[in-house]
Formats: structure tokens, C-alpha cells, sequence
């Protein structure tokens, strides 16, 4: 990308020069750790990571991006204890029903992706609610992944497709979308970021990834800062993303 550059502008120039909106996809991982490196029960851990989402759902508006998709809840983490299961059930469902003001007032959307067949009903209530209060949202569209398996989406995509003379890839990316997430076409992913040390993908937007730029981080998530995503997005921005192509630069 060329822009002219002004000494002066290096603040503006690093968060703002991206001018297509892009699609960030956080697999947020190292609560547990986080909590037990401190002597504590493992959901505090989780209850610090909701306020790392606070604090990054304030910021990423005016770092360019237009969707962000959170992994919260995958469809193995039922394997978990059932407290800790039960208290993230609890803290997902206080954060929408806390949050849902604060998205109409920021003019922006919160939907949920995954299987709701498995939540609690009064969650699925409280998922129902936001939805529908925020869907005129435009500034961001936040979109949180529960009970989700990207696999099990696309098993279903296959399983809707049949045996059609000559699948395409559009259409066979639209049947994964309206698997897990309801009619809402799924954005392919741009930047791919996980926190917690590991790198892999955990059955998190497979087909969505198939060219996102990949970000790991070491720090658990709730010591991930604006400053860490901004880093981040900064380092997407330099990268020369050629989709099997020749390079741009070249
Ligand atoms: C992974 O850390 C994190 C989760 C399974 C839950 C993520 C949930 C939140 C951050 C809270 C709520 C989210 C929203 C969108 C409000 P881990 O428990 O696997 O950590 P560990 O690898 O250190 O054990």
C-alpha cells in the first residue's frame, strides 16, 4: 500500500491507513492459566477476560476493523468441568444482557454464531434479546462464537450440498455460514489472532481462515491490551497478502 507520510502523522498513519474495513477472528485463550498463575479459582480468570473484551470492543472501531469474531465457547468445551462450565454460562449471559446498551448507544450489532440447542434456555433468551435490540448496528459487528465447531459447519454445508453438478465454492461457503450462523453470509477472516502461547486453530473458522493472516501471541488474554491488538493489526497492514498471486511489492 502507498500513502504519502508526514513526519508528523505516524500515529494516524499506523492506525488508520488500511482503508478496505477488515474481519479480526480472537481465539482468547490463557484465562485459566492467567487465574491459576495467581492462586485463583479458574473462572476469575475468565471474569478478567470479559474485561479485556470490554476494553477491546471500545477500541478496534477506529483501528479499521468492521467485524470481530470472538471465540468463546467451543463445542469441546463441554469436556470441561461442569462448574466451570456452568459459571461461563452464567458470565456470557450477564455480559450480553450488561453489554446490550452500550452496543445501540455505539451503533453497533452483537450476534452469536454456534449451536443453541445445547445453552441454556435463559442464555438463548438473553442471545435472542441482544440480537434483535442491536441489529441495526454498523459501526461493528461483534459476533461471538458459543457452542461452536467450525467441522461440524462445514459436515452440515455437505451434508445441505448434496450432490449438485458443480459445486462452487461461494455457494458451499454460504451453506457453512448458514450452519452455525443463522442466514448472515460469514466474512472471510483477515487477521487470525491467538493469545495464550498456543498456535493452532482448535476448530475455529476453517473455511473462513483459508487465507487470514495468522497472529499468535504469548500473553494470556487477560493481560492482552489495545496495545497488543494495535500491534498486531499493524503487522497485518505490513504483510503482503498475495493469495496465491504474485506480490504486489514486486
Ligand atoms: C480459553 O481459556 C477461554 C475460554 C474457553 C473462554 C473464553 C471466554 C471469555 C474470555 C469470557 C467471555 C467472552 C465474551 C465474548 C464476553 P482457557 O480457559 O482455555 O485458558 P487455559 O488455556 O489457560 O486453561
Amino acid at each position: 500500500m502507498f500513502s504519502l507520510f508526514l513526519p508528523g502523522d505516524f500515529a494516524m498513519q499506523s492506525d488508520c491507513d488500511y482503508k478496505e474495513p477488515f474481519h479480526v477472528a480472537i481465539i482468547m485463550d490463557g484465562n485459566g492459566r492467567w487465574a491459576t498463575r495467581r492462586g485463583l479459582p479458574r473462572t476469575a480468570g475468565h471474569s478478567a477476560g470479559v474485561a479485556t473484551v470490554r476494553r477491546l470492543i471500545e477500541a478496534i472501531p477506529a483501528m479499521g476493523v468492521s467485524t470481530l469474531t470472538l471465540f468463546a465457547f467451543s463445542s469441546d468445551n463441554w469436556r470441561r468441568p461442569a462448574d466451570e462450565v456452568g459459571a461461563l454460562m452464567v458470565l456470557l449471559r450477564t455480559y450480553l444482557r450488561s453489554e446490550a446498551r452500550r452496543f445501540i448507544e455505539n451503533d453497533m450489532r452483537l450476534s452469536v454464531i454456534g449451536r443453541r440447542d445445547r445453552l441454556p434456555a435463559g442464555l438463548v433468551r438473553q442471545i435472542e434479546e441482544v440480537e434483535h435490540a442491536t441489529a441495526s448496528g454498523r459501526r461493528l459487528h461483534v459476533r461471538v462464537a458459543l457452542d461452536y465447531s467450525s467441522r461440524d459447519a462445514i459436515l452440515q454445508a455437505a451434508v445441505q450440498l448434496g450432490s449438485v453438478d458443480k459445486p462452487s465454492r461461494e455457494h458451499f461457503g454460504k451453506l457453512v455460514s448458514k450452519a452455525r450462523e443463522g442466514d448472515a453470509a460469514s466474512p472471510e477472516v483477515d487477521l487470525l489472532i491467538r493469545t495464550g502461547g498456543e498456535k493452532r486453530l482448535s476448530d475455529f473458522l476453517l473455511w473462513e481462515s483459508a487465507y487470514a493472516e495468522l497472529w499468535f501471541s504469548e500473553k494470556m488474554w487477560p493481560d492482552f491490551g489495545t496495545e497488543d491488538l494495535q500491534a498486531s493489526i499493524a503487522e497485518f497492514r505490513r504483510r503482503d497478502r498475495r493469495f496465491g498471486g504474485l506480490s504486489n511489492v514486486a
